[in-house]
């Protein structure tokens, strides 16, 4: 029932988006946010920061709606509608973003980053960043920010301890064409399809498994129907705040450096958030929904995926540059843990 609700709501919005770009209330600019996550999701609580810079220093010019649950579209979806004005921003994880510009491909590579210190430096480094941000112009959108979306980890039906217990198991996917060959590499079958429709396809046996950080047992309640989350720990994928390159591109100097304050403190108060969010939900899901948490040598996970890790440099030589980057940030602190 609440699906077919939310399903009409969203037909309603697709009816009224498609009317016409961008709408205004009481002489203001709606500026209309989608996400994927709930309300309960530290992106929501960083969406809302946002909210609250602009429409503190620019309140009288613009309003800021935010639609959370995919209800303006699967990210994929929402991502179009960005690109076409229909909507001025989306949050969606890198994943989603690699079928308009293959470099996005990187942070799908299965066991890219070694540690998590070395994946927030990475991404914290806007300097850096700023040149991929901004080389999706001519698709119409490009990247204000980053939101930290954890470390992704497989949960399902059936208990996975080695990757040998993989096989004969058919896993969600994000539609991310790195993702379905990291799966098969480990020997099960891969299925793509958008976050909102996993719930159902484990709970109805279409698949047996998907892979999440651990916000999507709780938040997205699909530790409900899988009780086994196995700690693989095979990619750190963030998520990305785009916006519509001509909405940015209208704003003046002053406003557009609004918005990327904005941007910049809602990421400050998602990751202050995100730690917290991840102790509670694995509490919740240990003690509530009754999940085994389960710790495993990553290692033969990690073997099965460096061919992957191989073929998608020669498949997609664009990523390379980063690649190599990303080796040099990992050592520093490889070689800090072995230090120790
Ligand atoms: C995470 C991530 C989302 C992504 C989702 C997925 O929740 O934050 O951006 O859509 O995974 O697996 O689809």
């Amino acid at each position: 029932m609440r699906m077919k609700q939310l399903a009409a709501c969203a037909l309603s919005f697709g009816m009224v988006l498609s009317l016409g770009g961008c709408s205004y209330t009481g002489g203001k600019r709606i500026v209309r946010i989608s996400h994927a996550q709930s309300e309960e999701h530290p992106e929501h609580q960083g969406l809302l920061k946002f909210k609250e810079v602009i429409e503190s220093k620019l309140g009288d010019k613009y309003e800021v709606q935010i639609f959370p649950n995919e209800l303006l579209g699967s990210a994929q979806k929402a991502i179009e509608l960005c690109q076409t004005g229909a909507i001025d921003f989306v949050v969606a994880g890198t994943a989603n973003v690699e079928t308009f510009e293959g470099d996005y491909e990187i942070f799908s590579m299965p066991y890219l980053f070694t540690s998590r210190e070395a994946y927030h430096e990475v991404m914290s480094d806007v300097d850096y960043m700023s040149k991929l941000y901004n080389s999706t112009d001519q698709s119409g959108f490009r990247v204000l920010t980053w939101f930290d979306a954890g470390v992704r980890n497989f949960y399902s039906t059936k208990k996975i301890e080695t990757p040998e217990d993989m096989k004969g198991q058919k896993i969600r996917v994000q539609q991310s064409p790195a993702s379905v060959t990291m799966v098969q590499a480990l020997g099960a079958a891969a299925s793509p399809m958008s976050f909102g429709e996993t719930y159902t396809a484990i709970q109805s046996n279409v698949i047996q498994g998907a892979e999440n950080n651990e916000l999507a047992l709780t938040n997205n309640k699909h530790g409900e129907v899988a009780k086994y989350y196995t700690y693989t720990q095979h990619q750190m994928i963030p998520d990305v705040l785009l916006g519509n390159t001509k909405f940015l591109q209208s704003l003046s100097d002053d406003e557009y450096a609004i918005f990327m304050e904005a941007a910049h403190d809602a990421t400050e108060l998602e990751m202050s958030e995100w730690d917290k969010a991840i102790e509670e939900a694995y509490n919740y899901a240990k003690d509530v929904q009754g999940v085994e948490f389960i710790t495993v040598d990553i290692e033969p996970f990690r073997q099965k995926e460096l061919s992957v890790q191989e073929d998608m440099i020669e498949r997609n030589p664009g990523i390379e540059e980063m690649y190599e980057h990303i080796q040099e940030v990992n050592k520093k602190y490889d070689s800090a843990k072995e230090g120790d």
